[in-house]
């Protein structure tokens, strides 16, 4: 069994490819014939999928937003040069990827880029070719299907990243299985991000780290939750990293959250 297959649970049953019965009435055994399908397509782990139901409250705008098929096509066209601007970090995302890929060190197996819209920066660590496993998981259909034609221009095999379509609130990813976590300039468009944070912490490894990035207050939170400083900590916090590991850094409305289990 692959580190992968391990990684992967159900996000119904909570059972990873080792562990599910091969009748599952939970899931209906839906789990484990979608991963069959890798690595050869996206995946659909959503728990309302999985259950074959509709969703209990449908998901907020701000993450609603992301599956539209025009935000998922502009977003990769028009933002980069925004963010290189000073709006992300300033430099832009290579900027946050060479940060990223420093504070990650050589803790590199299995790293999952969670909310990973076009998957700018999993296809970068794929591009480096140092990771035993990259998951990219978001869940949004269409950044995900942009994710795939960008792979398929720049030559990345489908071996090479894992697409999963999931939710941050019902991760389908095992307990302590993963090395590390990038989830950049996300948490603000999470439904609930203190069950993002927490589902993050559950799967990282003991010594696994989390990178994370966000939009910040004074940003007014209308459709996005906008964080302050100290929030962004209490939210790790919360979730279990112990607070001698947890560091957050900001440059004027964005955030960096640095985070060792
Ligand atoms: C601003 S984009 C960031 C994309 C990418 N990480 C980047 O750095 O450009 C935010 C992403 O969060 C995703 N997202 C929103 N709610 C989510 C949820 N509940 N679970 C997983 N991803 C979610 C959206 O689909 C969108 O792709």
């Amino acid at each position: 069994m692959s580190s992968l297959q391990e990684a992967i649970a159900c996000p119904v049953c909570q059972k990873t490819l080792t562990t599910a019965p091969q009748e599952c009435n939970q899931c209906h055994n839906y789990f484990r014939n979608e991963v069959a399908k890798i690595p050869s397509c996206l995946i659909d782990l959503t728990p309302e999928i999985v259950k074959g139901e509709a969703a209990v409250n449908s998901p907020p705008l701000r993450t609603e937003l992301f599956r539209l098929p025009i935000i998922s096509f502009l977003y990769e066209r028009i933002l980069p040069p925004i963010w290189a601007m000073g709006l992300r970090n300033v430099g832009g995302i290579d900027i946050e990827f060479q940060q990223c890929l420093e504070f990650f060190g050589n803790n590199s197996g299995v790293v999952a880029d969670i909310s990973c819209g076009t998957g700018i920066i999993a296809r970068q660590l794929a591009l480096l070719q140092r990771c035993e496993q990259i998951i990219a998981l978001d869940y949004s259909e269409a950044m995900l299907g942009q994710l795939q034609q960008q792979m398929q221009l720049n030559g990345i095999p489908p071996s090479q990243i894992t697409i999963i379509r999931g939710d941050v609130g019902a991760l389908p990813l095992a307990a302590n299985s993963l090395n590390a976590v990038y989830s950049g300039a996300a948490m603000h468009c999470w439904p609930d991000a203190e069950q993002g944070m927490r589902n993050i912490y559950r799967v990282l490894r003991s010594g696994g780290k989390l990178f994370a990035t966000t939009f910040l207050q004074p940003l007014p939170s209308i459709v996005f939750r906008f964080f302050t400083q100290d929030e962004l900590r209490q939210l790790a916090i919360a979730a279990g990293f112990h607070p001698d590991y947890v560091q957050v850094e900001t440059r004027g409305i964005y955030g960096t959250l640095k985070c060792v289990k």
